[in-house]
């Protein structure tokens, strides 16, 4: 098998759900086999698209880092970062910018939602926050960036950019792919199964926090949203069965087969009961880990400057190639 470069990247708004870890972090942790080299980031200046309070950036943004080694990430085989102590990838988007064009941006459809959710702040960086995502990928030569099916668009344009700089300025960046898992691209909200889980939702019955205890997981699941088919099977528009099925094989690592057999006859209750296990069985040593690693604040500093000094190694060597492709240096 070939060896890639992965890069990957979590902004630190809240905690993350299930979908995070289901669409993405689960795939990340995987993905450090098979002699790939992966960087994974805390994307804190992401962060700053949205209105932010700066003590709860920083308390989130580690706890964020330390939820990641929770989930395996290896900090020994795996640069692990925070975003903004990498300052060329500020440098980079800007180079990038002058090569992406406003409709690429406009057609963006995270941007699109942000901005109606975010009427009274649909700020610059908002709108260029894809241009800067680019950058984080191009700046490592990812060949590979796993993430859930919302980022899919964000990573064909950072794709679409390398290969327009690179036929304009000669070979420079690697184009990069998005990989996604099999079950669970788009874990969808358990109040409203119709939109993606959001760590930003409003109503917390709506996702499950990665460090929700095990009773308010088994409360949750029993809230959750189905419809009033009387049998549980995987069809079009049953949004909510669909979802808790989703995510019964993304923690057991059945089939949908397996899975629609597994509750044959059976109702709702027993379903929710079933799913609300097999997460609690996969989140339960996450959830310990992590607060070891939050307890050692020395060890988590140590492996973040350490994690930065690494990446900014690599991504001053991109910077000064692409500066100058362009004429700069
Ligand atoms: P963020 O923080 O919104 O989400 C982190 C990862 O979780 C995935 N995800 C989901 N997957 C399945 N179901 C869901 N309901 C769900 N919700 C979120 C996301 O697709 C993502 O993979 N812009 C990125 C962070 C970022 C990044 C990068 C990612 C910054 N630079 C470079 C990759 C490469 C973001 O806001 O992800």
């Amino acid at each position: 098998m070939d060896k890639k470069i992965i890069l990957s990247g979590i902004k630190p708004t809240g905690i993350p759900t299930l979908g995070n870890y289901i669409g993405a972090l689960r795939n990340w942790n995987l993905m450090q086999k098979d002699g790939n080299y992966c960087y994974y980031m805390v994307a804190d200046l992401h962060a700053l698209t949205v209105r932010n309070d700066p003590d709860e950036l920083r308390q989130q943004t580690r706890s964020m880092a330390a939820l990641l080694i929770a989930c395996g990430i290896d900090p020994d085989r795996s640069p692990l970062f925070i975003q903004s102590h990498v300052h060329q990838h500020a440098e980079l988007s800007w180079l990038l910018g002058c090569v992406t064009y406003m409709g690429e941006l406009n057609r963006m459809t995270q941007f699109k939602d942000k901005s109606a959710k975010h009427a009274d702040n649909i700020n610059a960086g908002l709108y260029t926050y894809p241009v800067l995502m680019a950058s984080d990928i191009l700046i490592y030569g990812a060949h590979q960036v796993p993430v859930g099916d919302d980022q899919k668009q964000h990573v064909e344009l950072a794709r679409n950019i390398a290969i327009r700089f690179n036929n304009a300025f000669g070979d420079t960046f690697v184009v990069p792919e998005p990989v996604m898992p099999k079950f669970g691209a788009r874990i969808m909200g358990l109040q409203d199964p119709e939109h993606k889980m959001s760590k930003t939702d409003t109503n917390p019955n709506g996702y499950i926090s990665m460090l929700d205890d095990p009773a308010v997981i088994t409360k949750k699941f029993k809230k959750a949203v189905t419809d009033c088919e009387p049998v549980i099977a995987y069809a079009e528009g049953r949004y909510g069965c669909n979802n808790l099925l989703t995510i019964f094989c993304a923690c057991t690592g059945k089939t949908m087969d397996e899975a629609v057999k597994d509750f044959e006859g059976c109702g709702y209750g027993r379903l929710k009961a079933a799913v609300a296990e097999a997460v609690i069985a996969e989140l339960e040593p996450v959830q310990s880990e992590y607060r070891r690693i939050m307890d050692d604040r020395e060890y988590l500093d140590g492996v973040l400057k350490k994690g930065a000094e690494q990446a900014a190694e690599k991504a001053q060597q991109t910077l000064d190639l692409a500066f100058s492709r362009v004429g700069i240096r």
